[in-house]
């Protein structure tokens, strides 16, 4: 059994963290949300991996490299354009061959992984089966419909009146027989060749195709609040891991992952935490559910239930909760006069002042 992971797409500006860089790379517990599904797929015994790219095929081969980290033996099959996830199948037809595959969406992240689906799989072997998971709002999804029995019966892409709240997760297992159906169907009215459309052919020629609800599932909608609670849940199952230093001023305590070259100085860690590598967090105090990048600087400061992307500054600002911080931001205390609050805020930024 193969996999084909999708990591092509338009560089496109992410929310809430507005760069214009592969959303796959967006960071979850300090590591690219795309790494927990390669290591996923390794865990369920695949090790051969096709992996679609496009724009940002630089900054993923980069991250990535041949795979041989997680135990992957990958492939790079450029995208020209992010025609749809059929086309992403279409153009991996000779990769993929006769063979059962896993199409798992780069920017999807599945708590728990996939190794028992997978081995479901392949103990029943449908022609298809899907992932389906319920959200209250279904309509920036595919979105299934099941029959009585639970087999499923219609998929419809991104709806506007949604026939149920059980939305498409970003992980298939197809037979060769997916190949017939995406070459069988039109592009949508968003010019993509639609994997709901192949699925549906399959299903209109009566193919077996099923799916399985789960629980614990995540992908970037821009939403700060997911964002936070899967970093949340990734760090409570870090072990703790010294590889930084802290001074004799410092206490780390419980699960707290310091990377090496990561500074403590006259400081307060409590876990679950992890900081980067190059990261100095001086006279602070960084609690529970905070993920801190690499080279940033933590100084006079508390942070709480916080991401802090990598290259950041937060200095003599008191405590800040429930934070997302990107890249290479500088967060300081304003002069005391005049009192006005001096912001420079990307697109999409929120924040809360006290006056
Ligand atoms: O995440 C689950 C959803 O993913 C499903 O509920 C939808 O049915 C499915 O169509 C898809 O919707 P999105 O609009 O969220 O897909 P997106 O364009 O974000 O692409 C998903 C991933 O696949 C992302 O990592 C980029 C990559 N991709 C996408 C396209 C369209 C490619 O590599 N090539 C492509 O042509």
């Amino acid at each position: 059994m193969k996999a084909l992971v999708l990591s092509g797409g338009a560089g496109t500006r992410l929310r809430p963290i507005t760069h214009t860089s592969a959303k796959q790379l967006v960071p979850v517990a300090n590591r690219a949300v795309l790494f927990y599904g390669l290591e996923s797929l390794a865990a369920a015994g695949i090790t051969d991996v096709g992996m679609i790219v496009g724009d940002t095929a630089a900054e993923i081969q980069e991250a990535v490299g041949d795979g041989s980290k997680f135990g992957l033996d990958i492939t790079y099959i450029p995208q020209e354009q992010p025609l749809g996830l059929a086309h992403a199948v279409l153009i991996a037809q000779d990769y993929l061959g006769d063979d059962d595959f896993v199409m798992y969406l780069g920017d999807n992240f599945i708590v728990g992984g996939i190794t028992d689906l997978v081995d479901e799989f392949r103990g029943n072997r449908p022609d298809a089966q899907i992932l389906l998971t319920r959200v209250p709002d279904p309509r920036s999804f595919g979105v299934a419909e099941l029959g009585p029995e639970g087999q499923v019966i219609g998929l419809e892409e991104k709806p506007e009146r949604p026939r149920s709240d059980l939305a498409l997760v970003g992980v298939y297992l197809f037979t060769p027989r997916i190949h017939e159906a995406v070459r069988s169907i039109e592009p949508s009215g968003r010019g993509e060749l639609e994997i709901t459309h192949a699925l549906q052919h399959l299903i209109d020629s009566r193919a077996d195709v099923r799916s399985t609800v789960i629980k614990g599932y995540w992908k970037d909608t821009g939403n700060v609040t997911d964002m936070l609670e899967v970093n949340r849940r990734v760090l409570e199952t870090l072990d703790r891991r010294i590889d930084g230093e802290t001074d004799e001023r410092s206490e780390t305590i419980g699960r707290v992952v310091l990377e090496e070259g990561a500074r403590i100085v006259n400081s307060r860690v409590v876990g679950p935490v992890v900081i980067g590598a190059g990261t100095l967090v001086s006279d602070s105090y960084v609690g529970p559910f905070t993920s801190v990048a690499e080279n940033c600087r933590i100084t006079d400061s508390e942070l709480e239930f916080s991401i802090v992307l990598r290259d950041s500054s937060i200095r003599g600002v008191g405590r800040i909760e429930a934070s997302l911080i990107g890249r290479h931001v500088e967060v300081t205390p304003a002069p005391s006069v005049p009192r006005a609050h001096r912001l420079v805020l990307g697109d999409h930024s929120k924040v809360q002042i006290h006056s």
